[in-house]
């Protein structure tokens, strides 16, 4: 196992792929520019990294975001207007100062899927590193 000095909290995908944030495709707007210059003028990059990212598959309910925690992967869709972009600014500055994660908003709660047919933790990349 490697290590990193680069260590966060979290880790926020949002997708501006092939149909997310393509307003000229019919979907809504992904605001990542102004997202990407909040997060740096914030400095909130050492504690939850964004990265504004290609195609995460769900297609058909853009927009998409995830954010990656320890213990695991949390799916957002059919995310719209900027309320959620904001909600997320403000969560991941919270978790920033308090040098730990802060609850999720609420209103993320409608916007969460599952991504995966089967469930999966982290015995099954122990089991995988034992054979
Ligand atoms: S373009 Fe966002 S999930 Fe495919």
């Amino acid at each position: 196992m490697i290590t990193t000095k680069r260590q966060t909290l979290a880790q926020v995908m949002v997708c501006l792929g092939c149909c997310c944030g393509r307003v000229d495709k019919g979907k809504p707007a992904v605001p990542s520019d102004w997202l990407k210059a909040e997060w740096k003028r914030r400095r909130l990059l050492k504690h939850v990294h964004l990265t504004i990212a290609g195609c995460l598959g769900p297609c058909e309910i853009a927009n998409v975001v995830t954010i990656v925690v320890p213990e695991g992967t949390l799916w957002f869709g059919g995310i719209s207007g900027s309320r959620f972009f904001e909600e997320l600014l403000v969560w991941a500055s919270a978790s920033a100062a308090a040098g730990r994660l802060a609850p999720l908003p609420e209103s993320f709660e409608p916007h969460r899927f599952e991504r995966y047919a089967v469930a999966t933790s982290a015995a099954v990349l122990q089991e995988g590193s034992a054979a």
